[in-house]
């Protein structure tokens, strides 16, 4: 069985997505679920779907070891799915090609340290781009920069809103990410 644990700092729609996907999986199974913020609420949907969840403050990402314990007992790939920190290079070194992050835009545009959830959107708007989509990618040491696995693009038309991108966005996000993991690992 190869194991999954899902990074996530907010909503965890992802997250929720990947579970259910992987659920009656014969071979991929989402172990755990890890937070930042005590009040994300995937930490919800993780008890609601019964995934063990753990919580660990910023600090113990950036100065300890306990998260790499933790993955390293629970888990043989890290999926980020909104998962705002910078991955410390202990984690990043423990698992070479086995983290999958998620970016709501064309990587290389819109990417990099402060451009995640709305901001991306907003920005999108405001270059007055026709067209945006999701990047999967492995993660290395640096925001954004690992190898591309997968993109998928949607039309941006002059009346969206970043709140109607950002819908059209997560569409794209919910049909391709769990299948770019289950290729991905098999
Ligand atoms: C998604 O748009 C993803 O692309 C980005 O963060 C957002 C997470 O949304 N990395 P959710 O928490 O899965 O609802």
């Amino acid at each position: 069985m190869k194991r999954l644990a899902i990074l996530a700092s907010g909503s965890g729609s992802n997250a929720e997505n990947i579970i259910r996907y992987f659920e009656n999986h014969e071979s991929i199974k989402v172990t755990s679920i890890v937070t930042n913020r005590k009040e994300a609420k995937v930490l919800e949907r993780a008890k609601k779907l019964n995934v063990p969840a753990e919580y660990f403050p910023k600090k113990a990402f950036l100065e300890e070891e306990i998260v790499l314990d933790h993955l390293l007992k629970n888990a043989d790939y890290v999926i980020l799915a909104g998962f705002l920190l910078k991955i410390p290079q202990n984690i990043v070194d423990a698992y070479p090609d086995k983290i999958i992050n998620i970016h709501p835009a064309l990587l290389p545009k819109f990417g990099g340290k402060g451009m995640y959830g709305m901001n991306v959107h907003t920005a999108v708007k405001e270059q007055g781009e026709t067209e945006t989509g999701i990047t999967i990618h492995f993660v290395n040491e640096n925001y954004d920069e690992g190898a591309i696995i997968f993109q998928a693009k949607t039309a941006v038309s002059a009346s969206d809103s970043p709140e109607d991108i950002a819908n059209n966005i997560h569409q794209l996000e919910y049909a391709h990410f769990p299948k770019v993991i289950e290729e991905a690992l098999l």
